[in-house]
């Protein structure tokens, strides 16, 4: 069980350093937490497991505002999440870029979170299956079921908005999803402390990409014993 906080463009090395001191995650489970680019290195000295937010495709070049994976490794980065939807909507991620963003992290030894979902427009007139196997198969294309992938399903209509998906449709697609690749896939969207159980429960529910509530240390650490106290 992973269970991830997506920090976005928030906490400075200062706030990051004052959260890592005072996390203490179960051991049972997996904690990642995924800084701001600039937090990466005092999150990395705290001794928690980081990842960051995106890494570029190649291992250096002419690319302002990038950063590269042998640079994430360097830091003492284990991993970073890809094609996150607010990449995709604000800064012109396509499947084709978040493929190759995954390879070049998994050919260097990191881990990636990459991430998939369908917008509500795209729920409401019936393309669901098909925006989640374009997103899926171009992960399959780039790298298969490699063992240091993991997909996090997070329906656009539920992220940052409080509308969590009920369990029975992130078991849905979850069970969607592996059937199209298989590797451990994480729910991301308002997950909280009070509905990390129940999403945490489902059998295709491997872990959850947690956003807002990932910011606070104790609604973090309750949503981490959650998933403590199912396996
Ligand atoms: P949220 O964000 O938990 O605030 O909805 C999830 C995410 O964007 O990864």
């Amino acid at each position: 069980m992973l269970i991830a906080g997506n920090w976005k463009m928030y906490k400075g090395p200062g706030e990051t350093r004052e959260f890592c001191s005072a996390f203490t995650p179960p051991a049972s489970i997996e904690a990642v937490i995924c800084p701001p680019f600039g937090s990466l290195g005092a999150g990395v000295a705290s001794g928690h497991t980081i990842f960051a937010q995106n890494v570029h495709w190649a291992e250096e070049g002419a690319f302002t505002g990038e950063v590269s994976a042998p640079i994430l490794v360097e830091l003492g980065v284990q991993g970073a999440i890809v094609g996150h939807s607010e990449r995709r909507q604000y800064f012109g991620e396509t499947d084709e870029t978040i493929a190759r963003r995954v390879f070049a992290a998994v050919e260097h030894g990191l881990r990636a979170i990459a991430c998939v979902g369908e917008s509500a427009e795209e729920r409401e007139s019936g393309q669901m299956d098909l925006v989640l196997r374009l997103q899926v198969e171009a992960l399959a294309d780039a790298v298969g079921p490699h063992e240091r992938l993991v997909i996090a399903y997070e329906p656009i209509w539920a992220i940052g908005t409080g509308k969590t998906a009920t369990p029975a449709i992130a078991q849905e697609a979850h069970a969607f999803i592996k059937s199209l690749l298989d590797v451990p896939v994480l729910y991301g969207g308002s997950v909280k402390p009070d509905n990390a159980a129940e999403l945490l429960a489902q059998p295709d529910v491997d872990g959850a990409l947690v956003g807002g509530a990932s910011l606070d240390v104790e609604s973090f650490a309750a949503i981490c014993l959650a998933a403590a106290s199912l396996r």
